[in-house]
C-alpha cells in the first residue's frame, strides 16, 4: 500500500490530440474526454488527503496552436468552470487560476473570478488550474515585481506564492520534457512519466503513479 502520499501532485496533462486522432476524430474531442480525467483526479487526491493538486491546462506557447483549436479549448474552459461548480463547493475544494490572465477574455476572467471567490473557503484541496502560463514567463514576472518593490524573495512573487513545492508531477503521453511548466518550483520533485495518453489516465493509472512516487528516496541533497 501506499505510505507516502504527496502534498503537492502537479500534473502535465498531455496527449488529448493523439486520442483523438487515433479515432478518427477532431482534436477537440480528446480535450473534451480530458475533462473526465481532470475529474476522475480530483476525486482521488480528495479521497486520498492530496492537499495542492496543479494542472498544466494551456501554456503561452500553446496560443500559436490554430485558431479553431484555441477558442474550442477557451470555449470548454469556461463550459467546465460552470459545470463543475457544485462538486467543488460540495467537496471544499478551493479553485484558483494561475497565468498571464491578461491574455484571456474578459468573459472567462469573469467565470474564473467568480469560481475562485465562490470555492474560497473551501480547505480540504486547492487545485491550480495553469493557464496561459510558462515557466520562465513567470520567473521574469517575478523578477519584475520584486526589483520594484525593491524585495529579496523570488518566491513570494511567483504566482505559486504561497504554495509548497510540488512533491510529484506527472506527465502523460510518453513525453519526457517540462514544455515550460513550473520551471522554479520542480527543483527537487519527483518525476513520473507515463506512456498513457491524458484521456485515459484515470484512478488507476492516477494510484500506479502516486505508487511509484511512495517508492522513491527522496534526499535533498543531503546523505540519508
Ligand atoms: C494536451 O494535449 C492539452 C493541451 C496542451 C492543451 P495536446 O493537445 O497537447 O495533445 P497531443 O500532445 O497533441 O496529443
Ligand atoms: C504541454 O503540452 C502543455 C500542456 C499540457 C498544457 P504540449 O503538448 O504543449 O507540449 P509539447 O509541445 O509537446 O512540448
Ligand atoms: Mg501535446
Amino acid at each position: 500500500m501506499m505510505n507516502k502520499i504527496p502534498r503537492h501532485v502537479a500534473i502535465i496533462m498531455d496527449g488529448n490530440g493523439r486520442w483523438a486522432r487515433q479515432r478518427g476524430l477532431d482534436r477537440v474531442f480528446g480535450h473534451r474526454e480530458g475533462v473526465e480525467s481532470v475529474r476522475a483526479v480530483f476525486e482521488t487526491s480528495v479521497e486520498l488527503g492530496i492537499q495542492y493538486v496543479s494542472l498544466f491546462a494551456f501554456s503561452e506557447e500553446n496560443w500559436a496552436r490554430p485558431d479553431s483549436e484555441v477558442s474550442a479549448l477557451m470555449s470548454l474552459f469556461i463550459k467546465s468552470i460552470n459545470a463543475e461548480r457544485e462538486t467543488l463547493l460540495k467537496n471544499g475544494i478551493h479553485f484558483r487560476v494561475l497565468g498571464n490572465r491578461a491574455r484571456l477574455s474578459p468573459e472567462l476572467n469573469e467565470a474564473i473570478d467568480s469560481l475562485d471567490a465562490a470555492t474560497s473557503a473551501g480547505t480540504r484541496m486547492t487545485v491550480l488550474i495553469f493557464v496561459s502560463y510558462s515557466g520562465k514567463w513567470d520567473i521574469a514576472q517575478a523578477a519584475r515585481r520584486m526589483s520594484a518593490d525593491g524585495g529579496e524573495d523570488l518566491e513570494k512573487y511567483l504566482v505559486t506564492a504561497g504554495v509548497p513545492d510540488p512533491d510529484l508531477l506527472i506527465r502523460t503521453s510518453g513525453e519526457q520534457r517540462i514544455s515550460n511548466f513550473m520551471l522554479w518550483q520542480i527543483a527537487y520533485t519527483e518525476l513520473v512519466f507515463t506512456d498513457v495518453l491524458w484521456p485515459d489516465f484515470r484512478r488507476e493509472q492516477y494510484l500506479a503513479a502516486l505508487e511509484e512516487y511512495s517508492l522513491r528516496d527522496r534526499r535533498f541533497g543531503k546523505v540519508k
